[in-house]
């Protein structure tokens, strides 16, 4: 069955999914916490953008020691962001405005203060006593967040495994009960009318037996090959799988932490088919790795693999998850763009991933192209891994040094307040928010830009339009050309007889390019740029240089300006 006919998949093949940190999107009742009433109050503006879902990460009861990701409460709603019928009022009018709702489902692990796990600390009879893994002696595991990856409990006398943070014991998939209570949890919120989930470090569920040794050279993750894809993990998934089948319309987007594409494929095609998209990291690695530890110059041919790798795997046979940031990753503009050219790498950003084939991602915030922010002391920072960074690696650097990483690579920057105008407090809340505002927000705004029709959001609005617009933009094929290019990103979809042409600078100094040979001689459209009439009067602008030559700007016109991108449409 070709993509586009397959109708079951429609609904999420052609959305685009907003994705809320609610703490810090908009504080309703004012107290400096984002809310669901300040999500209430702006699900008119998330429409405008022209996307069609709204995925929320974790609004549940959690004592936040990692901010929401362990969660104390499976059917409730954290206190700080308003009640149950809040919610329920939210997901309403999101439906009704057309937007569908895809909650978090964080099930590797729970909070160490969620009753399972107070019940089953208290001791090897309790009914609750194999939710968790408890040993004697731990093996030589590594935390992804926080050190050795057990905890010694007092209470029970045991140690317990946590790969992430201490509060975060990982939950034993392998009893069953555990798996059903995850299903009864689906269902609850299935019941309530929520459309789908996405499921958190999704391959790191099923462990493999007896919990072995890792292997000593991976710090942080040696443990990693006995807990990614697991033993057991695509017999568990299934029967996630079954209830979200039992809704119509469900779909189930996986967290995938180091996937490849041929682990990832297990999930996403054949009789195993478990997620409807994998989120993946290789693109996300073209200036780090593993995110937060080791920082690297950014290497657009690295960025170029990983597209083009994904992109030709899954062509045909699944679908892919496409984004450049959410609350895991700095800011994309401080990482693969430029500052300095804020306008322009953040609106080509923006269109060099909307125009690839899959379903594209829109983190709060990352529509106005808001940046990293540098805070003065680790102290000031709040994630847990970004102080583990700093405190427990490279730790011959100089502190100054070791804070400069932190600006590149802390999580935190992709949680600071929503920069709504540029009242105090960024519009954010009335009194002091609970996390420092980036003081860019007096220029970076959505009411500064929302008014400029040259702004990096109303160039979102554009590409989502243009995307949703377009048969091939949405099902085309990918190609990539040049690829040995350091600068430059050009890749073409195709379908029938139509063929677009994207073509991205990823560079500060003009780029002389070429047009591929299968285009010269044809007669394209500019259907989009970056480099607008409007945008700076004095300079004759892009439209008015070209006037008349529009149709052969493609062969005429080889110098890209600073971080432009072209969007070229042939019949
Ligand atoms: C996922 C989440 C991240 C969280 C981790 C542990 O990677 O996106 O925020 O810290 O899982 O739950
Ligand atoms: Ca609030």
């Amino acid at each position: 069955m070709s993509l586009q006919n397959d109708e079951s998949a429609k609904s999420y093949k052609e959305m685009s999914i907003y994705q809320i940190w609610v703490r810090s999107f908009c504080d309703g009742n004012g107290d400096g916490i984002g809310d669901l009433y300040g999500v209430y109050d702006k699900l008119e503006y998330v429409k405008s953008l022209g996307v069609d879902a709204i995925w929320f990460s974790p609004l549940y009861p959690s004592p936040n020691a990692d901010f929401g990701y362990d969660i104390s409460d499976y059917r409730d709603i954290h206190p700080d962001y308003g009640t149950l019928d809040q919610f329920k009022k939210v997901l309403k009018k999101a439906h009704e405005l057309g937007l569908k709702v895809i909650m978090d489902l964080v099930i590797n692990h729970t909070s160490d203060e969620h009753k399972w796990f107070r019940e089953s600390r208290k001791g090897k009879d309790n009914p609750y006593s194999d939710y968790y893994f408890w040993r004697d002696k731990p093996n030589n595991w590594e935390s992804i967040f926080e050190g050795k990856a057990w905890e010694y409990d007092k209470q029970r006398g045991q140690y317990y495994l946590h790969i992430f943070a201490k509060k975060q014991p990982d939950l034993n998939m392998d009893n069953p009960k555990v798996r059903e209570e995850v299903k009864a949890i689906m269902r609850y919120w299935l019941d309530m009318g929520v459309d789908g989930f996405r499921e958190d470090v999704i391959n790191f569920i099923s462990k493999e037996e007896g919990l072995p040794d890792g292997v000593p050279f991976l710090p942080a993750v040696n443990g990693m090959p006995y807990y990614k894809d697991g033993p057991h993990i695509h017999e568990y998934m299934a029967e996630f799988r079954a209830v979200c089948k039992e809704y119509d319309g469900c779909f189930q987007i996986g967290e995938g932490p180091m996937t490849t594409i041929k682990s990832a494929m297990k999930y996403l095609v054949g009789k195993d088919k478990s997620l409807d998209m994998m989120i993946s990291f290789d693109h996300m690695m073209a200036d780090c790795l593993y995110t937060e530890y080791v920082h690297r110059p950014f290497s657009l041919i690295k960025f170029k693999k990983a597209m083009t790798r994904w992109q030709e795997a899954l062509d045909g046979k699944s679908w892919n998850a496409l984004y450049l940031e959410n609350h895991d990753h700095p800011r994309i503009i401080s990482r693969y763009g430029s500052e300095f050219y804020h306008r322009e790498s953040g609106s080509m950003l923006a269109a060099c991933y909307i125009f690839l084939q899959g379903t594209p991602f829109i983190y709060q915030g990352q529509e106005i192209g808001m940046t990293n922010i540098h805070l003065s002391s680790i102290d000031k920072y709040v994630d847990v891994s970004s102080k583990t960074n700093y405190h427990k690696y490279h730790l011959k650097d100089s502190a100054d040094k070791r804070l400069k990483r932190i600006y590149f690579s802390s999580r935190d920057s992709a949680r600071t307040p929503m920069q709504w105008d540029d009242s105090k407090y960024a519009g954010f809340s009335k009194v002091k928010p609970w996390f420092y505002v980036n003081k860019n927000y007096i220029k970076v705004n959505v009411a500064a830009e929302d008014k400029d029709e040259s702004s990096i959001l109303n160039f979102y609005r554009k590409c989502l339009a243009l995307r949703k617009g377009s048969k091939t933009l949405l099902y085309g094929h990918y190609k990539e050309h040049f690829p040995k290019d350091k600068n430059v990103y050009m890749y073409e979809r195709f379908l029938d007889n139509e063929r677009f042409l994207i073509v991205c600078s990823f560079s500060g100094i003009p780029q002389k390019i070429q047009y591929p040979a299968s285009f010269v001689d044809k007669k394209g459209e500019l259907v989009l740029c970056n480099y607008g009439e409007k945008r700076n009067a004095k300079t004759p602008g892009f439209e008015d240089r070209f006037k008349g030559d529009i149709e052969n700007f493609a062969l005429s016109h080889n110098m890209l300006r600073p971080y432009e991108v072209r969007v070229l449409m042939y019949k």
